[in-house]
């Protein structure tokens, strides 16, 4: 069977993801009032920069062979989704991995997620604004955002620990040079998975 996302051509994710992007950016301006305290605690604070698209299996396996993750390193997924790759992070190496989704949504799949896995002892999930996000003890960071996003994060990426490794499903970030580009096999196109590592050489 199909993996459901890879049955969206790659052309219609980028684009979903750029009109996402645009239309959020339009809702925030026309609503700059910080939203009022809902009854929920897990209520989000801000509508999310990005919607929800998984990565596909494959694509997350190259992202932490890319990494090249190991015992004893500490993985954040900024946006992390329905959980896929703390997970499989989790799973594969037994290092401790967070999962970071401003989304309620996103934040209850994970946790069913990492529950359904057996890896509550490595994996947490956190509801919060990767922008406002202390991520300093990460020795490997995933994302999967869009370009832009990808250098607004570039001061806090920047200030992580020297060596620590920045993997990137399909997008760049700008002025950074990455020190390795894989491509990996989508339904419509070879999709480029980034890897930097702290500190990267300027573009
Ligand atoms: C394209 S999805 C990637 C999901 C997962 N990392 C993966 O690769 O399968 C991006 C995720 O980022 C989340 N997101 C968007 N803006 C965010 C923000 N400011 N803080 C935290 N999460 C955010 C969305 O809710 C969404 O789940």
């Amino acid at each position: 069977m199909k993996h459901p996302v890879r049955s969206h051509p790659r052309w219609f994710t980028a684009v979903a993801l750029a009109s996402c992007l645009a239309s959020t950016a339009f809702a925030q301006s026309q609503d700059s009032k910080p939203a009022k305290p809902g009854p929920e605690a897990t209520a989000p604070s801000k509508k999310p920069d990005v919607i929800f698209v998984p990565t596909f299996p494959e694509a997350v396996e190259k992202m932490l062979e890319l990494a090249k993750v190991k015992p004893g390193d500490v993985l954040y997924d900024l946006g992390c989704g329905d959980g896929r790759i703390v997970v499989a992070a989790a799973k594969r190496f037994g290092i401790r991995a967070i999962g970071v989704d401003i989304d309620p949504e996103r934040v209850k799949e994970s946790l069913e997620n990492v529950k359904a896995n057996k890896v509550e002892h490595l994996v947490t999930i956190k509801q919060a604004d990767i922008f406002e996000l202390d991520f300093s003890e990460a020795s490997v960071v995933t994302m999967y955002l869009l370009p832009s996003l990808n250098v607004r994060l570039m001061p806090k990426l920047a200030a992580l620990k020297p060596g620590t490794r920045i993997v990137s499903h399909d997008f760049d970030m700008r002025g950074a040079k990455p020190l390795q580009v894989a491509q990996i096999e989508g339904d419509e196109r070879e999709v480029p998975i980034y890897l930097w590592i702290v500190p990267w050489e300027p573009e």
